[in-house]
């Protein structure tokens, strides 16, 4: 498990080049130095701040806040319809808010979408691509999108294929790989360009065991200095990969915090599966009720 390590690696990298003597604290090499180091701290790599989403009547997100540090994999969690896809594809701008707003790595999605879809990498959930492709052309393809060109695109797509193990089937059409194939590949396009923040809709959704396992290890591996959201409903992977829990119900954050704290709310008399007594309890009956009531807005600042 990462904890305030990552945030400290952060902060330490950029330390100014010495300390300031006496009479030094006002020069401009000192100033520059710490202006950087704060900034380099401070600024998250996700923030979202009072994020809604109507359609017609269904009133899928609430209010949802939420900023996520570089370092964090942030498992966001909760049941079918709460609204865990619509707040993925409006922090990747490929769905207009009805209120609220984004910034990825200090980026505002609404006032500089190009800028800012470079700073992530995203799997949407479901598989889009073009069927008739083979893996590696529709990752060329990506690479190509993205700018890439000549020997950089083509080592992109190499260290690609190599990452999530798609060696076996680059040369098969995109429509003929089974569902746990099309997941990776979707894997593969959001890390193609090094991606500082990576927003993964259900990443081992459809996988097989040995493949789940093998995705929850590059997604540790991944982790390091990145800021990764991932969705899913397997909630011992939020225990083996994921350093934050956010779970929300109807739309809106009704839990956050460490996985262990999470697994803490299961009630008394839950002896075996705590993490999924804890997440039955938040998000189902009067509990969910009191918690919707109580924690609207909860998970600004993040915990880790
Ligand atoms: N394009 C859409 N049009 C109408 N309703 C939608 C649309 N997308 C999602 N919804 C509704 O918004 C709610 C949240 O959906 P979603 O974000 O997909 O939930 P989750 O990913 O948590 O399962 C659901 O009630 C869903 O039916
Ligand atoms: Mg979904």
């Amino acid at each position: 498990m990462q904890s305030c390590a990552a945030t400290d690696r952060v902060r330490t990298r950029y330390d100014p080049p010495h300390s300031a003597g006496p009479g030094e604290t006002d020069s401009p090499a000192f100033l520059a130095a710490r202006s950087m180091e704060t900034n380099m701290a401070a600024v998250p790599k996700i923030v979202a701040e009072k994020l809604e989403k109507r359609f017609g009547h269904i009133h899928a997100v609430r209010g949802i806040d939420l900023e996520v540090p570089a370092g964090q994999v942030l498992g966001f969690l909760g049941p079918n319809g709460a609204g865990k896809s619509t707040t993925m594809r409006m922090i990747t701008g490929f769905l207009e808010p009805s209120g609220g707003r984004v910034k990825l790595d200090g980026i505002d999605i609404a006032e500089d979408p190009i800028a800012a879809k470079r700073t992530f990498g995203y799997l949407p959930e479901g598989a889009p691509a073009y069927p008739d492709m083979t893996v590696e052309e529709f990752l060329a393809f990506i690479a190509y999108a993205r700018g890439f060109s000549g020997k950089d695109a083509k080592d992109r797509v190499e260290r690609a294929i190599g990452r999530v193990n798609l060696q076996g089937v680059r040369k098969q059409a995109f429509e003929t790989l089974s569902k746990g194939y099309k997941r990776r590949t979707g894997l593969a396009q959001a890390l193609l360009h090094d991606p500082g923040i990576l927003i993964l809709d259900e990443p081992t959704d459809g996988l097989d065991p040995n493949q789940k396992f093998e995705v929850r290890e590059l997604i540790k591996e991944l982790g390091g200095d990145r800021a990764i959201v991932l969705s899913t409903h397997i909630l011992e992977e939020v225990e083996a990969v994921c350093t934050r829990a956010v779970v929300i119900n109807k739309g809106t954050i009704v839990f956050d915090g460490t996985p262990a704290e999470m697994e803490s709310r299961a009630p008394r008399d839950a002896t075996k599966n705590r993490m999924d007594a804890a997440f039955r309890a938040m998000t189902t009956g009067d509990v969910a009720a009191d918690a919707e009531r109580g924690a609207g807005s909860r998970a600004k600042g993040g915990r880790r």
